[in-house]
This record gives C-alpha cells, sequence and structure tokens, in this order.
C-alpha cells in the first residue's frame, strides 16, 4: 500500500482506537490511551525474541505489532467483533493496518475468547510463552472465568502480562460498575488490587512486577490502571495461614477449572521464559516468597507510572 492509499483510504481516515503510524507522518485517529504506558513499561522486562505470543483483545493491534517488531516468533493477535452494528469494524481497522505495516501477525478473530485454545490449536500452537491481556478483564461478565481461560493459553514457565482497570484498595473486593460509576461503556467489575493478587495466585499464576496508573477517586475508592507481569507456575501460590487455597489438593474447585482449563494442557517442558524487573522494592506477604501487590504498589513510588503520550502510540521507529 502506497502512502497515498492509505491516507486516502476510507478505513484510515475513519475513527481508529489507537494511534498507529501507518507510513511516515500518517498517523491514525485513536485516541492514545495511557493504560498502554504499563503495559509498555512491563513488556519492556520480557525478551519475546523468538517466542510465541499472543495479544489478547488486540484492537487495532498496537501491542501485536510491537511484539512482532520485538521479534516474536509467531505473533497471534485475538480479538472478538466488538462493534458488529459498525460498518467498520475493529477486524476491518485490524487488517488494514496489518497491510498498510506489511505485517505477518497471525489474526484469530470473531469468536468468543473461550475458543481460541482451540483456534490456536488449529494453527499449531495451543499455548503460548507470552500472552498480553490488556484491557480486556473489566470488560467481561465473568472475569474469574476470563482469567482461568487466559490462564489455559499461557504455558508453565511463560508470562502473563495482565493489565486492567483496579482499584487500589486494601479489600478483597469486586467493585461493581453500577450506574457506569468507573467506567461509560460495557464495564462490568474493577476488582481491587488485593482481588487481582488473589485471583492470579489461585490461577497458578505468580505475580512478579507491577506498575499502575492512578486515575481518580470514586465513592472513596482510588481508580487505576494496573499493569501486573506474572510467571506461570505449576502449583497455586498460597499464603501459609490460607488453609482455602489448598482445598485445590483435594479437588474441591475441579469442576469449576475443567469448564475453563485443563492443568495437563499448559504442561511445559520449555526452559521459563526470562523476567527482567522493572527495579523497585516489591513487598511479600509475611514468611513467603509471594508478591504482597497491594503493598507493593503502594509502598513503591517508581512503580507508578507517569502519562506518557509517545509510549501510548505505535510509530515506525518503536522497538
Ligand atoms: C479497551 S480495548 C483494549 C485494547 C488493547 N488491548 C489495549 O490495551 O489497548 C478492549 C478489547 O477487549 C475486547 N473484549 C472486550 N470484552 C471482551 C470479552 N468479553 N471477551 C474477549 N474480548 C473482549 C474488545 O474486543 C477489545 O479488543
Amino acid at each position: 500500500m502506497t502512502p497515498t492509499e492509505i491516507a486516502e483510504h476510507p478505513i484510515f481516515r475513519g475513527k481508529w482506537y489507537h494511534k498507529l503510524e501507518l507510513a511516515p507522518g500518517l498517523v491514525t485517529s485513536g485516541a492514545g490511551f495511557d493504560n498502554l504506558v504499563v503495559t509498555r513499561k512491563l513488556l519492556d522486562g520480557v525478551n519475546v525474541a523468538g517466542q510465541n505470543c499472543l495479544d489478547i483483545g488486540a484492537m487495532d493491534g498496537l501491542t501485536s505489532y510491537l511484539l512482532e517488531r520485538r521479534g516474536a516468533a509467531r505473533p497471534v493477535a485475538y480479538d472478538r467483533n466488538c462493534r458488529p452494528s459498525n460498518l467498520i469494524s475493529n477486524g476491518d481497522r485490524f487488517r488494514f493496518a496489518r497491510e498498510a505495516l506489511g505485517s505477518k501477525v497471525e489474526y484469530l478473530w470473531d469468536m468468543p475468547l473461550k475458543d481460541v485454545w482451540s483456534a490456536s490449536a488449529a494453527i499449531g500452537l495451543r499455548t503460548y510463552d507470552v500472552v498480553v491481556f490488556a484491557g480486556v478483564l473489566y470488560h467481561m461478565f465473568d472475569p474469574l472465568s476470563g482469567l482461568a481461560v487466559v490462564r489455559n493459553l499461557v504455558r508453565n514457565g511463560g508470562i502473563l502480562i495482565v493489565e486492567t482497570g483496579a482499584t487500589l484498595d486494601a479489600s478483597a473486593s469486586m467493585h461493581a460498575n453500577v450506574a457506569g460509576r468507573f467506567y461509560p461503556a460495557d464495564d462490568y467489575w474493577l476488582p481491587s488490587v488485593r482481588t487481582l493478587e488473589y485471583w492470579m495466585r489461585f490461577l497458578h499464576l505468580e505475580p512478579l512486577d507491577g506498575a499502575f496508573l492512578h486515575h481518580r477517586v470514586v465513592d472513596g475508592l482510588p481508580v487505576i490502571r494496573v499493569a501486573v507481569a506474572c510467571r506461570a507456575v505449576e502449583s497455586f501460590r498460597a499464603t501459609p495461614e490460607d488453609t482455602w487455597m489448598h482445598r485445590q489438593d483435594e479437588g474441591l474447585f475441579n469442576a469449576d477449572f475443567q469448564e475453563c482449563l485443563n492443568w495437563e494442557e499448559v504442561k511445559s517442558d520449555r526452559p521459563p521464559v526470562p523476567y527482567t524487573h522493572s527495579g523497585g522494592h516489591i513487598a511479600y506477604h509475611p514468611g513467603t516468597n509471594v508478591m504482597d501487590l497491594f503493598t507493593t504498589l503502594t509502598s513503591n513510588p517508581a512503580l507508578q507510572a507517569a502519562a506518557h503520550p509517545e509510549l501510548s502510540q505505535l510509530m515506525l521507529a518503536d522497538r
């Protein structure tokens, strides 16, 4: 596609979600959402070169193209058709950008998240080494099932980066988006960071690192965008006093797990994907090596990111 063909195309001239430079000086009309700042900050800790990578909820594909440029072996993007009534869908924009950029990112499109495992198997992948799950969790009717389905896409030893709206409070809560008090669109639940960390550990994900951006206070709750880098591990990560989580060993939760994931499928002989911590102090739950996300985030100013317009866009020079 020539720059003139891009510039004059109705898809380029229409509304976009991400700001993507598709040819020198030709930047799509996206909003430049600042949650991308925290996602990219943690993604910088993963050497994705040679790894199979999945970008869940890719929208126009900013993170997918970034993974490709950083040398992912098989960069794959997934999205559902989230604007079916629009003449131009998110899938149309993704494919347009892919062609304009000369990208080879593989695209799993127009299916529910629970079908991504079999669609990935159909292209010879099943699980991935690195998965980015950014900006999706709070859009889900059932975020715990959603996170469990995503867990089934990360092989043990792999890295999952979850980015979501959340509340920076110490309660173990899921806060309902009653009357759109947090977000105005198809948004349902905001986890407190304590809940987010807990469900990760429940799903055999070990939190390694975090970053957040403060947005505003709603009903006394600090609303943030938070990204957490986790390693997929072979068992749950319970604190010593948590006998409830240990009941996984008794099979108490088996039926629920079986509807979302299969622990046999995520087993892997491949070496762990290296992760370089973004720096700063990590707080642990007493007597453990389990990261305490709430205390880590609130006691470590280095983890609070600043809105950064350049990181909210993908320019041709980005790697
Ligand atoms: C806010 S956009 C995030 C785009 C991008 N990941 C980012 O961080 O900039 C939300 C994305 O999640 C997808 N999505 C929303 N609800 C979903 C659901 N229940 N299951 C799967 N994908 C969903 C949308 O199609 C869209 O691509």
